[in-house]
């Protein structure tokens, strides 16, 4: 619910920066500037600033910043009303909230149905704990499984009866409202008479972010075939499913230090790992995960990794649930289970120490995909053509341009390919889910629509390229590279001609082109955290963040791949060459359509002009020719 204009504004005026993230994290004075160990992630060094003038937090490593407000957002996982609520409590402040009489209704009938749902989840616990069969049925199931006393607070398992009005009797005597208690999906009505939806069933209640119950699901104790295994809540107004994770609720925090979130596929595979000592899981419970969830997920952490156990249908899952996560800017990984083994039976067997090195052995959808594609026949050109393809088609969900680049750069060495080629079969898949979508939206195509798409677009290569140039500038600026002096010097000097297109990236290299060539170039990324380069700073975070992602990947893999800095020489003259190559490319293009807009004038001047333009014209692909012959590529005429 909104609040009033003039409560936000309080709560603003009374919020102290450093008090709120005092509450979180340990600060210590340097400079101007509060320092912290980063609460974003486990590293070891303080990367965590505070300024109070201004009101503003940044975290280097995470890239995070933003005001109290942001903060508390970001460790909470709240949305900005509900962080403006939790600070308006912190300082005591009355808050006036805004809205209908329709708003008021659904809130209360929510909150009623918070009510029953708390007062079923306590009374299911204390089935188990105090009544004859909870202790013969329930407790006696539960160390069978092996679950321990503290598991059993955490997520507040419990027994309902085999009575079919055990709850709905309870309800009564405590005067509780029957309609809400069905509304909640406890009760059922049938032909005038209400039951039980839960009997003699292990009950686990089902959590939203805050902690409250919204709905159940209740596992029989037997293997009888002929009932489901499980009973789950229906929706209500307070349980979405395709909104809620089990787990969510016990495993943020360690989603959010660990930086990472497993997904499982049951109740018990998330109660397992936690008692297992693996918090950072959570589980759509049976369910196909969803954009809501995968977003949820997002408020902590960016890397999801699936968990399944590899059958045929896990491994589908897996396949939909990364293209999934690809679109929504997240970084899947998956990890399959051996003998169609689930996490909890895995776990349960193998202990520990066995399922953590399966952990560690997750692989990046890159690896996952082709794998899976492949199978055993390596060498089939068709199977092989068609992962290609697929893999091209995963890139393509990925919206964050810099991301795609990379993993262009993957698939094109796993598969021993050229980049470009990669490029061009990417850009082929989106024109095609252009032209359905076209003929969905019955739209006409023009001829010279399709043309444009189909070709590479070079300005879309020209900012990935920039950005390797200057995150090596960032890194190894002051490396001397055999044979050609430093590297950011030598760099500087070949790319003279070149303005960069995107405008972080030409700011930052006007501030290179601005230093003295003859001084020392910065030192490594820390020097931009300096004060007053502040506006370099996310730049530059942005540019080397990757090296990070890219490290764990390899390290994960156990195979030795050349660190950046040992094909520095090679990278840098590629890279240079790669920018020119692809600036020609935009030149030639612009001039293109220059001319093409003057034919159509059809003036004298405009003949000119196009004289003019055509000789430059041949100029440039002179030139990219010779740019592409050192690169190695393959230019039709
Ligand atoms: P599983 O059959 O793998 O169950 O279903 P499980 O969680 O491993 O349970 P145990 O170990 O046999 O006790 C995975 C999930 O699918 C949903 C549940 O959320 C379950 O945790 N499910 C399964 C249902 O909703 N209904 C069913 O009948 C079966
Ligand atoms: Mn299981």
């Amino acid at each position: 619910m909104p609040l009033s204009d003039e409560s936000i504004a309080k709560i603003k005026e009374a919020v102290d920066i450093l008090d709120v993230i005092g509450d979180y994290v340990q600060l210590k004075k340097k400079g101007q500037n509060w320092w912290a160990l980063s609460p974003f992630n486990n590293e070891k060094t303080p990367s965590f600033s505070v300024s109070p003038n201004k009101g503003i937090f940044k975290d280097f490593s995470s890239g995070k910043g933003g005001d109290a407000i942001s903060f508390v957002m970001e460790m909470e996982g709240l949305n900005y009303i509900e962080a403006l609520k939790v600070l308006a409590k912190k300082y005591g402040i009355e808050i006036e909230e805004v809205n209908s009489e329709e708003d008021k209704r659904q809130a209360s009938e929510r909150e009623s149905l918070h009510i029953v749902s708390s007062f079923a989840s306590d009374f299911f616990k204390k089935h188990l704990f105090d009544s004859e069969e909870g202790r013969t049925v329930g407790q006696t199931y539960l160390k069978e499984r092996g679950v321990l006393g503290k598991t059993i607070e955490d997520f507040d398992i419990g027994m309902a009866p085999s009575a079919w009005d055990g709850l709905s009797k309870a309800l009564k005597n405590g005067q509780y409202n029957i309609e809400f208690a069905e509304k909640a999906g406890l009760l059922i009505s049938k032909e005038e008479r209400v039951y039980d939806r839960f009997r003699n069933r292990l009950i686990f209640p089902i959590h939203n972010l805050s902690g409250k119950v919204v709905g159940f699901g209740g596992r029989i104790f037997t293997n009888d075939k002929n009932q489901p295994k499980y009973l789950n809540s229906p929706e209500s107004p307070i349980y979405h499913k395709s909104s809620i994770l089990y787990g969510m609720f016990q495993g943020r925090n360690a989603i959010r230090n660990k930086d990472e979130c497993y997904l499982v596929e049951g109740y018990t595979d998330v109660i397992s790992f936690h008692q297992g000592g693996i918090e950072n899981v959570v589980s759509s419970s049976g369910t196909a995960l969803t954009v809501e969830q995968i977003r949820l997920i997002a408020r902590f952490t960016k890397n999801i990794t699936l968990l399944y156990d590899g059958d045929e249908a896990g491994l589908n899952a897996a396949e939909r649930g990364l293209n999934l996560i690809l679109e929504e800017g997240s970084n899947p990984s998956v990890v399959v289970f051996p003998d169609a083994m689930d996490p909890d039976e895995f776990l349960r067997k193998k202990g520990f120490e066995e399922t953590q090195k399966i952990l560690d052995q997750k692989k990046d959808f890159i690896d996952f995909l082709s794998e899976r594609l492949l199978g055993g026949a390596g060498d089939d050109p068709v199977k092989r053509a068609n992962a290609v393809r697929e893999v091209v088609k995963s890139i393509s969900k990925v919206p964050d341009l810099i991301k795609k680049n990379f993993y262009f750069k993957r698939c094109a060495e796993k598969f021993g390919l050229d980049e470009n080629l990669l490029i061009s079969e990417h850009n082929k898949i989106k024109f095609s889910e252009r032209k359905y979508r076209d003929v969905r939206e019955q739209k006409p195509q023009s001829l010279s629509s399709q043309q444009s798409r189909v070709e590479i677009d070079p300005k879309m290569l020209l900012a990935p390229r920039e950005a390797e140039l200057l995150k090596i500038m960032v890194l190894f600026g002051n490396v001397d590279v055999e044979g050609h002096g430093r590297l950011a010097k030598y760099i500087l000097d070949n790319i003279r001609e070149v303005d960069f297109s995107h405008p972080s990236y030409s700011k930052l290299l006007q501030f290179y082109k601005s230093l003295d060539p003859e001084k020392d170039y910065p030192e490594s990324e820390d020097f931009f955290r300096d004060q007053e380069l502040e506006t370099f700073k996310e730049t530059v975070i942005d540019l080397t963040s990757e090296k990070y992602e890219v490290s764990k990947n390899w390290k994960a893999h156990q195979i030795h791949i050349p660190t950046l800095k040992e094909v520095l020489g090679d990278k840098m003259s590629t890279d240079i060459f790669r920018l020119k190559w692809t600036k020609l490319k935009t030149l030639i293009k612009d001039n293109q359509q220059e001319i093409k807009g003057l034919q159509e004038k059809g003036t004298d001047e405009a003949y000119d002009e196009i004289v003019k333009l055509m000789r430059q014209q041949k100029d440039l692909k002179k030139k990219e020719k010779q740019i592409a012959k050192l690169l190695g590529n393959v230019i039709s005429a």
